[in-house]
């Protein structure tokens, strides 16, 4: 049975006492409510290291006040049982009720944060997420300048600068030799990489392959809120990912009929679409013509839940 780790002090002692033993120890970070996409990550970390940590912790500085955050799904019993009897075993959840709690008295919870129509914008004009409309003691934010910019982090500001702040702080407290993250947060993935590589972590980050369900929906803790309707029509994106990725192996090289094809396809099904965008796998910069690796990135909103997926294609 795995051990709850709850206080980071111990975390980071039970990390350096199984390191000082000689074991590896590998980091698969998650909000919770898991399903079988954070369950192949773990299995993909089992490969590489002595010892395993999840984590599971909602990041309230990667919302802004406007978004998700007092509705976004968590069962941790649920979540404990199914790394219970997960073969291969996860040795420690480390599951903090608030690391922005630096022993001042004016923390947050994730309950006391759920104004949904707080303004997204200070009075001074900054972007501002969950925590600092709190009087939290937290100023320091990780910021990866170019990469965080498009796609995601144009609809969702605060987003990348606090998921790059809490891995920062999850690295720091767990140490971990690995860690790794799925490829469905393509974004994600590579902004963790290239923070590594900037910051010099010495940390191995590992991508790990899409699941989805039986029909072709990438998993994700949110597909919970679509209903069966919403849920027929959300397939609409995986759908047309697959068709545009076999358009670009049978020759079609230019970017926007493929893109137009997908963007067509999700505003046809009733979904909106937030981007669509073929990048380069690397720099995340926009490709006119498929010539080299590209991802076809897609968000997209089906009533109030904005979902994400991609296809990487290698021509
Ligand atoms: P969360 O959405 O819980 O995802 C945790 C990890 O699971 C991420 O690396 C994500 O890419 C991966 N994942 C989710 N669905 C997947 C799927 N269908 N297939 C493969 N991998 C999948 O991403 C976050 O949490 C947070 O931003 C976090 C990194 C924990 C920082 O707060």
């Amino acid at each position: 049975e795995p051990e709850i780790i709850t206080d980071k002090d111990q975390m980071r002692k039970w990390s350096r006492s199984m390191r000082a033993q000689g074991k590896t120890i590998g980091l698969v970070p998650t909000m919770g409510y898991l399903h079988q996409g954070h369950i192949s990550l773990i299995k993909e970390a089992q490969k590489h290291t002595h010892l395993i940590v999840v984590s599971i912790y909602v990041n309230p500085g990667q919302f802004s006040p406007s978004e998700d955050l007092s509705t976004y799904p968590s069962d941790f019993h649920g979540d404990f049982e199914k790394l219970k009897t997960l073969s291969g075993g996860v040795d420690v959840v480390f599951h903090p009720h608030n690391l922005y709690d630096y022993g001042n008295s004016d923390t947050i919870s994730r309950s006391s944060s759920n104004d949904n129509d707080r303004e997204e914008r200070s009075e001074k004009g900054a972007v501002v997420s969950c925590i600092e409309d709190r009087k939290v003691g937290h100023e320091t934010w990780v910021r990866i300048e170019r990469l965080e910019k498009g796609m995601c982090g144009k609809s969702r500001p605060v987003f990348f600068r606090g998921v790059a702040t809490i891995v920062t702080k999850l690295f720091n407290i767990v140490e971990p030799d690995v860690a790794v993250f799925g490829k469905k947060d393509y974004q994600q993935w590579r902004i963790i990489r290239r923070m590594v590589r900037d910051l010099d972590f010495s940390i191995n980050v590992i991508g790990s392959e899409i699941v989805r369900d039986a029909d072709g929906l990438a998993m994700s803790s949110r597909n919970v809120h679509l209903s069966p309707e919403e849920r027929e029509k959300a397939l609409s994106i995986s759908r047309s990912l697959l068709r545009a990725k076999l358009d670009a192996q049978n020759g079609q090289i230019y970017s926007k009929e493929i893109r137009n094809l997908v963007i067509q396809a999700i505003h046809e099904a009733g979904g909106r679409v937030d981007y669509a965008e073929i990048v380069d796998q690397e720099s995340l910069e926009a490709v006119e013509e498929i010539e080299s690796p590209v991802v076809f990135c897609v968000a997209a909103w089906f009533g109030k839940v904005r979902l994400i997926d991609n296809m990487e294609i290698n021509v």
